[in-house]
């Protein structure tokens, strides 16, 4: 029977973690689970339901709630994985700029945290699984067989983070975009709860001058050297 491990990947805000995560997971017919939208998800919910007003996030008010949001994806027609908040296709509304601001907050709170990463295991209990985000490799699966930690220049990160955004009709500025991502990096890496760092067995990754194409066959290169370390033959 065919055997299928657990890829973690983590890195940097915008460094291309879900892009690589997807194509790895086409080519190796695995799941994939962007975990950083289920931490977008929990923010969208405290905007909707004013638990976040003048900059401030009402905790205890969104504690409260917290039993009551569900989150799952689904696969769209080209097969990409979107997120619903309580049964309503949230995918577009998580990208947007006022989630961007606020996610790294929402996600520093301990009790959203163990609530998220209880899901992502359950997601990810039967192996054959691809995810990305910021703890995967060192609290959700401080186990899995391939661990890879991406990073890349933060102006290179900007410029495709800003292209992607004006692709989608957003309105934005690179300065934006680059305040943004360097605020997030310095909460995530810097928090209490499950800091953002490379895992001591993670492979580090510096995606600035490699195409897609160069990193996905790295990618896989890494994995095929997992699969002969374990003697599986197919994966
Ligand atoms: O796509 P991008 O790199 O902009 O970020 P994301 O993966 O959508 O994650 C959004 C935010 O969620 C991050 O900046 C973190 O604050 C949080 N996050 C986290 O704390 N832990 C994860 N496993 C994934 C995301």
């Amino acid at each position: 029977m065919k055997r299928q491990i657990t890829i973690a990947i983590d890195g940097f805000s915008s460094c291309g973690k879900s892009t690589l995560a997807k194509e790895l997971a086409n080519q190796l017919g695995y799941l994939f689970v962007d975990s950083g939208a289920m931490y977008r998800g929990v923010t969208l919910f405290a905007l909707q339901n004013n638990l976040i007003s003048n900059n401030d996030i009402d905790i205890n008010g969104l504690l409260k709630e917290l039993p009551s949001i569900e989150l799952h994806f689904e696969l769209n027609d080209t097969k990409t994985p979107e997120l619903f908040l309580n049964n309503i296709n949230v995918e577009s509304e998580i990208r947007t700029p006022v989630v961007s601001t606020f996610v790294s907050q929402i996600a520093r709170i301990k009790e959203v945290r163990i609530k998220l990463v209880e899901e992502q295991r359950k997601m990810g209990e039967k192996g054959g699984v691809i995810m990305d985000g910021r703890d995967i490799g060192t609290v959700v699966f401080p186990n899995a067989e391939l661990k890879l930690f991406i990073t890349a220049n933060i102006d290179i990160r900007t410029e495709r983070r800003f292209q992607e955004m004006i692709n989608k009709g957003m309105e934005t500025t690179k300065e934006a975009v680059e305040k943004n991502l360097t605020q997030r990096d310095f909460i995530d890496s810097n928090r209490e709860e499950s800091p953002l760092k490379q895992a001591k067995d993670a492979i580090l990754i510096d995606n600035s001058h490699l195409t897609r194409q160069e990193q996905l066959d790295l990618a896989l290169s890494y994995v095929q050297k997992v699969a002969k370390s374990q003697r599986l033959y197919s994966l």
